[in-house]
């Protein structure tokens, strides 16, 4: 397995629309297993394969305390959602930030397995914030954009400041 590079915002490849995954086979496969680890070691809840520069419809998730518990969804498509829920929400490619956000409260989507097998799924609470903040990823959409534009041109000016000084060395 490996570590991916997780793109940081405001990098433009974040705004790429992903494809579907045609087939999962193996490269898919091991795709998904270095996602899967790529976010342990970043110690976030999701990741898109968008934020690992990979523009096809593949998310994974782990709300799990023991982090024994993956999720994965390929091609996800959002078939219900009522209700509204405002949570605060992070980002791996806005490392720091912390903002709320309004999203769906009851969703259902379908999805293929990491193995490829057709599914569906209905999530509550935490588990749907997750979902559709990673399907946005897909969309090329990050959950600063639901913010104020003077919200979020400050973050970005915070991020560009730190990813210069990363850049410099300092
Ligand atoms: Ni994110």
């Amino acid at each position: 397995m490996s570590i991916l590079t997780i793109l940081e915002f405001p990098d433009d490849r974040l705004r790429k629309k992903a494809v579907a995954v045609k087939t999962v086979d193996d490269k898919i496969k091991k795709l998904i297993k270095d996602m899967l680890e790529t976010m342990y070691q970043a110690k976030g809840v999701g990741l898109a394969a968008t934020q690992v520069n990979v523009h096809q419809r593949i998310i994974v998730i782990d709300l799990s305390e023991e982090k024994n518990a993956p999720l994965c969804l390929v091609n996800p498509e959002l078939i219900e959602k009522d209700g509204i829920k405002e949570s605060e929400e992070g980002c791996l490619s806005v490392p720091g930030f912390y903002e709320r956000v309004k999203r769906g409260e009851h969703i259902r989507v379908k999805a293929l397995d990491k193995e490829g097998v057709p599914f569906a799924l209905e999530a509550h609470d935490l588990l749907a914030v997750c979902i559709q903040h990673e399907m946005d990823h897909l969309e090329g959409k990050l959950f600063v954009d639901y913010l104020s534009s003077l919200k979020r041109q400050r973050i970005k000016t915070k991020l560009e400041k730190i990813h210069r000084m990363e850049k410099s060395g300092a």
